[in-house]
């Protein structure tokens, strides 16, 4: 089945950024490279025995959403970074914010209808991404894998990288003996971080000469080795390796809403939750003030050392390092105030029942997956809490991420 042709008529947009179409014999087709409403020659490039993957190679009818690719190393079998170069980025927030209601009602089984809205900086949706991670192919040269496979897409040039990250030049140079190189930029700080092919030579690669700080398997070994960034009048290091949002005004616009959703007050107590550099937990430790406190827990130890420098005027902020668990956090005492900021695999069920019993005055969660964000909000909605507000960003444009913040109040709130 696999390399089969299909006459596909496209449906709907499905998570992953894919769009659901019927193969002949009545199984599910994914498609890449298409828009819902298309008519498309596809070709199948994996098969099981209940769905299709198929790529779009021709377009029989187009959808008015259809653009030319800014990317020359986007479409069918190349460059997987971007899901949707072929579209439009008004209509790409339209698909975003369908992708989120469709989860909202199928696992929240909530109706709502939610807005992804454009975040400045990169109107024209290219040039944001501030970190880039490059594969590195035997022979030295960095490229970026093609979608769902170890393939390299060798590439002069980033279209969704900022022009920062591409002042290094990564795609440009050679890196024997490299597995990977990872460049974050903002402004004129640079850093590059590169890892070893071969694991019994960890440490002992020599990386090309490159205007920027540098690390080889995690060693530092040129000045500098995190980058400053600035959010609301506070300074944010972040080491190399620690979790920063990758558009450069994502971290403002999410602070703010998370400002605004909670409104902190001078005394209150607040649960910082998945913390990593300390974002959320220096913002609203100034907000509460010497009378509160933030008690911020992130299992990542860089990130927490960042987290501990970039409070360290805020006494009251605790930054624990541990993984978060449910049982711990309830033996910590009730917070006014919840942010919680998980991976993909979102809160949990665990943890989510633990925070709705908590019962803070309100709860905001931040989430860069809809289909998990929603599996949790229903354990909320289950026992009475309001979802007051739901706002989707559009932070990662030319891909089908998108991140939501949503403010939950308790009942008899
Ligand atoms: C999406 S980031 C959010 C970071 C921070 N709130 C921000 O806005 O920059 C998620 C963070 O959760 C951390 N993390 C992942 N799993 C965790 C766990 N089980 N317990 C605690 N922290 C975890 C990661 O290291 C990462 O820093």
């Amino acid at each position: 089945m696999t390399g089969e042709s299909l006459e596909l008529q496209v449906g709907a947009v499905a998570a992953g950024g894919s769009c659901v179409a019927r193969a002949p014999d009545g199984r599910v087709v994914f498609v890449r490279h298409c828009l819902p409403g298309e008519r498309v020659s596809a070709v199948v490039t994996s098969a099981t025995t209940s769905f299709l993957r198929a790529d779009a190679v021709e377009v029989i009818e187009a959808s008015p959403d259809r653009v030319e690719r800014p990317c020359p190393y986007a479409g069918p079998g190349r460059c997987g970074g971007c899901d949707w170069q072929h579209v439009s980025l008004p209509a790409q927030r339209r698909l975003k914010a369908a992708l989120i209601g469709e989860q909202l009602a199928r696992l929240a089984g909530l109706e709502r209808d939610v807005e992804v809205e454009q975040v400045p900086g990169a109107p024209d949706g290219l040039g944001w991404r501030t970190r880039v991670q490059f594969a590195v192919a035997p022979s030295g040269r960095a490229g970026l894998r093609r979608h769902r496979s170890h393939e390299l897409e060798p590439v002069d040039f980033c279209r969704i990288a900022s022009p920062d990250v591409e002042a290094v030049g990564a795609e440009a140079l050679r890196w024997p003996g490299a597995a990977g190189v990872e460049v974050v930029a903002a402004g004129a700080q640079r850093l590059v971080s590169v890892t070893s092919r071969n694991p019994a030579r960890r440490g002992r690669l020599q990386a090309p000469a490159v205007d920027a700080g540098v690390l080889v398997d995690g060693r530092p070994v040129r000045a500098p080795h995190g980058i400053r960034h600035h959010v609301l009048g506070r300074s944010f290091e972040v080491a190399a390796g620690g979790f920063w949002q990758v558009h450069p005004s994502a971290p403002t616009v999410l602070a703010q809403a998370v400002l605004d959703g909670l409104d902190p007050r001078p005394g209150e107590r607040v649960l910082d939750l998945f913390s990593g550099a300390g974002l959320f937990a220096a913002l609203l430790g100034e907000r509460v003030g010497p009378a509160g406190s933030v008690l911020a827990v992130e299992s990542d130890p860089r990130a927490c050392a960042d987290a501990a420098r970039n409070t360290a005027d805020l006494p009251h902020v605790r930054i624990r390092t541990a993984a978060v668990d449910a049982a711990e956090l309830i033996r910590a005492g009730r917070p006014d105030l919840v942010v919680l900021d998980p991976p993909r695999a979102g809160a949990g069920l665990a943890l989510t029942h633990a925070l709705a019993a908590m019962r803070p005055r309100r709860l905001a969660y931040v989430a860069c997956d809809p289909a998990s964000f929603a599996r949790d909000l229903k354990v909320l909605l289950d026992v009475g809490w309001e979802l007051s507000s739901l706002r989707g960003y559009d932070i990662f444009p030319m891909t089908e991420h998108v991140e939501t913040v949503a403010v939950l109040i308790p009942p008899a709130f």
